[in-house]
């Protein structure tokens, strides 16, 4: 390598920055790029790919692109712990299939399951502990409990149940500590420099070492499985061990939270989506015999269910078009030609870098039009079902929505996090009369710190106001 991970990494999240500008510059003066664009920065070649039709040579690229030399290697420099990259020797654990295995298929209805009883219980139930029922605590708390699970005892003993939820609260703060230094990590700076990021990860470690984990009941297939594989697989020792649950917890967590804020934030905002939300919920919840009732919160929705509301399915894929900054990271491994879509063949060398930059498609105004506008029904069809038909120049696109970035990386825990998502938004609609304390509020801008990373934060928290129903479908 010529230069490090770290400094291609900072160098690519600084032109993500800029590529952002460039997308707005391109709206405004309606500059057309080229196929590629490539960059020389201190002798490493980086290409950052803007035609959607040549997406695809990139990302079948497997021979001769690799993937796990910036996953793992992030994964380390962040969380601290040992490389999970078999070549390194540390484990032989096929890590990308059991993210498969956990997270995905026969492990969903489960991961529903536990999800909506948490969610009910933090939102409706712990009033008495929580004066707050802020959406960033109740899905923090809620995915927390869901993954790894509750300590084992009588649910019913006040003083546990305040135990409990003292735990995740600090849980928590402790995220959100580390969380904010989390691009300057990837970046390549130690985080011996951020004292307390520092210590807010190893105080979420310590929580989740081997015999607390034991302690725990209806732990998730996802950290039962790392616990086993950990064991029997890897040499890593208890602490690195705790930090592989940590990472976990932030990869579950750094993006579904801001997701779900503008999910909750555009939604409420717009009438037209309350409305054709509301419809939807209460279709659903009418057709399955359901009522929402505050004083016993026991809704369940299957798998079929929520797959069977595509507005709100809609508003969540809207609201993610226009937040997510995730990048698709390559490097080559050898020279090679990569063949795009206008027939020219591009020379690869190897350790070069190869970008693809989403949000490049989601603010394209051939792609989706006005594309600065939140359209709830962007993501629906004449007959109201889901939309999977976009076109660029009349030709149709195979890529053209990739907040959980692509090919072998594209995230696992996708299809739980917009269930998680339409949960939420789903109990808010049933339980809830909801309203933004200033309905005038002006759409926070996008923190562009974590540009390349994931879902944008907002720069500044929104005020929500809430009121319970008595009884919404008793009438
Ligand atoms: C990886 C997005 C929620 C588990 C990723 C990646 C992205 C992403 C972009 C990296 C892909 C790449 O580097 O190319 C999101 C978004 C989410 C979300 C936008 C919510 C809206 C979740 C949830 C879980 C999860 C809820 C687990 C419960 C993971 C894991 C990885 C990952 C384990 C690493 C996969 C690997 O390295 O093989 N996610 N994610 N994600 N995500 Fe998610």
């Amino acid at each position: 390598m010529i230069i490090s991970i770290a400094l291609i990494w900072a160098v690519v999240v600084g032109f993500c920055c800029l590529l952002w500008l460039a997308v707005g510059i391109r709206r405004s003066r309606q500059k057309k790029y080229g196929h590629i664009f490539t960059c020389k920065i201190a002798g490493q070649y980086i290409h950052f790919l803007c035609d959607p039709f040549s997406y695809h040579s990139v990302i079948r690229q497997g021979r001769h692109l690799d993937w796990r030399k910036f996953h793992f290697a992030t994964s380390v420099k962040a969380f601290g712990h040992d490389s999970f990259d078999p070549r390194h020797g540390h484990t032989t654990e096929n890590l990308h299939q059991t993210f498969l295995k956990t997270l995905q298929g026969e492990a969903l209805p489960s991961l529903i399951e536990t999800m909506m009883g948490h969610l009910q219980d933090v939102m409706l139930r712990s009033d008495t502990l929580s004066p707050s029922k802020n959406h960033w605590e109740v899905m923090f708390e809620s995915g927390y409990l869901t993954l790894f699970g509750k300590e084992l005892g009588e649910d019913k003993c006040q003083a546990r149940q305040a135990a409990q939820k003292a735990l995740v609260l600090n849980a928590l703060e402790n995220f959100k500590e580390f969380d904010k230094i989390f691009p300057a990590l990837v970046a390549g700076l130690p985080i011996h420099v951020f004292k307390s990021a520092y210590s807010a990860r190893e105080n979420l470690a310590k929580t989740m070492h081997a015999e607390k984990l034991s302690k725990r009941e209806n732990v998730s297939d996802l950290i039962s499985m790392r616990m086993i594989l950990n064991d029997s697989l890897s040499t890593f020792n208890d602490l690195s061990k705790a930090r592989t649950h940590v990472a976990l917890l932030w990869a579950s967590q750094a993006n579904t939270l801001p997701a779900t804020f503008w999910s909750l934030f555009y939604m409420i905002r717009s009438p037209d989506a309350m409305k054709a939300a509301c419809e939807e919920v209460h279709k659903v919840l009418e057709d399955s015999g359901l009522t929402a009732d505050p004083n016993d919160p026991t809704l369940k929705l299957t798998r079929e269910q929520l797959d069977n509301m595509p507005v709100l399915d809609s508003i969540v894929k809207e609201a993610m078009r226009l937040s997510s900054a995730s990048m698709n990271v390559r490097v080559a491994k050898e020279d090679f030609l990569l063949h795009l879509d206008n027939q020219e063949a591009y020379c690869i060398r190897k350790d070069d870098v190869i970008a693809l930059y989403p949000p490049m498609l989601h603010y394209d105004p051939e792609i989706y039009e006005d594309p600065y506008e939140y359209k709830f029904d962007r993501f629906l069809d004449e007959q109201g079902q889901e939309k999977n038909t976009f076109q660029r120049s009349g030709r149709r696109l195979r890529y053209f929505y990739m907040p959980f970035g692509s090919g072998v990386t594209k995230c696992p825990g996708r299809f739980f996090a917009v269930y998680e998502i339409k949960q939420f938004l789903t109990l808010v609609l049933s339980y809830f009369d909801m309203e933004l304390l200033d309905p005038a509020i002006k759409v926070p801008p996008l923190d562009q710190s974590r540009a390349g990373l994931g879902i944008l934060q907002p720069t500044y928290d929104v005020d929500f106001r809430h009121t319970e129903f008595s009884n919404l479908y008793n009438g």
